[in-house]
């Protein structure tokens, strides 16, 4: 899908990168804070990497429909593994989207603005025959072909965003535990063509890191959550400003906590409480013991 974006403006520019806000669990006083900010500084565009409800139920997708359709801005959503239907196994395989219908055209969306494109890449599977759960990615062969189509219909030059919900670290750096399947392949070919950033969420916390692949450097950005089901940072979503080569990070929160310290040094596996000994965490941070409970 295409969201074809006004060539009217030139300059920098600027993205808001939002994820993670899980309806049902959400921070109410940071989503006002992020909707006031997109209204008053009406970046270029919006990226939001998944997990936009707790646990896929209808009133949480109303109220994330309601939410999203209400941004005066493009947006692209991709889907997270909250997102797809939890306790309805039928709907999860026919119809695993059909709770997105109002937002639909936005779903997977591909932005094209001035010199650059934001490419889905879809992480989030319906089910997983090499583990179970299912909670953490899979970058499946046709996925990757999808969005290698798409970044190769741009002309040369255009700079490359991919927006997915997991980060693509295969392997848990502590213990070689798998996380995204086909995370290191699918991180080598992107970064052979040339792509300039990969967005995700999933983590909870923001990171900023660049991954040496056999092809090359590949940028990873991180968003953190706007939900109460938090990490080791408060709320946070990241504002991205691209200026030329240049691509600058912040991680703005309502703490006004400095990015680099909201900013994680490595991908752990997931966002679920307790972080185990040994999982990284930001400068800035307490890990609850516990998530607050879901109702
Ligand atoms: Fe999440
Ligand atoms: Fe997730």
């Amino acid at each position: 899908m295409h969201g074809k974006v006004s060539d009217m403006f030139s300059g920098p520019i600027k993205l808001f990168h939002l994820s993670d806000i899980h309806f049902g669990l959400e921070d109410r006083r940071a989503l006002s804070w992020v909707e006031a900010c997109i209204t008053r500084e009406k970046p270029h565009a919006v990226a939001i990497t998944g997990d936009l409800t707790m646990r896929a139920r209808h009133r949480e997708f109303d109220a994330a429909n309601a939410w999203i359709s209400a941004l005066d801005v493009p947006v692209t959503v991709e889907v997270g593994n909250h997102d797809l239907p939890y306790f309805n196994l039928i709907e999860r395989f026919v119809t695993p989207y059909k709770r997105f219908a109002r937002i639909k055209r936005l779903v997977e969306a591909q932005l094209d603005l001035p010199g650059l494109a934001i490419v889905p890449l879809k992480t989030t599977t319906r089910g997983q025959w090499q583990r179970f759960p299912w909670s953490n990615g899979w970058v499946t062969e046709r996925a990757l072909d999808e969005t290698l189509d798409a970044i190769d219909s741009h002309p040369p030059g255009t700079r490359i965003l991919i927006a997915a919900h997991h980060p693509l670290t295969e392997r848990r750096e502590r213990d070689g535990k798998l996380l995204t399947i086909n995370g290191t392949r699918t991180m080598e070919v992107l970064a052979g063509r040339g792509v300039a950033a990969v967005l995700s969420g999933h983590i909870h916390d923001p990171f900023d890191l660049t991954v040496d692949t056999a092809a090359g450097p590949l940028r990873m950005i991180g968003a953190g959550t706007l939900s109460r089901r938090i990490r080791s940072t408060p709320p946070s979503f990241n504002e991205i400003v691209i200026d030329g080569a240049r691509i600058h990070v912040t991680a703005r929160n309502l703490e006004h906590v400095a990015t680099p310290d909201m900013q994680i040094r490595q991908v752990p596996e997931n966002a679920l409480p307790p972080r185990e000994s040994g999982e990284p965490v930001a400068p800035v941070g307490a890990v609850p013991p516990v998530d607050p409970p879901v109702h």
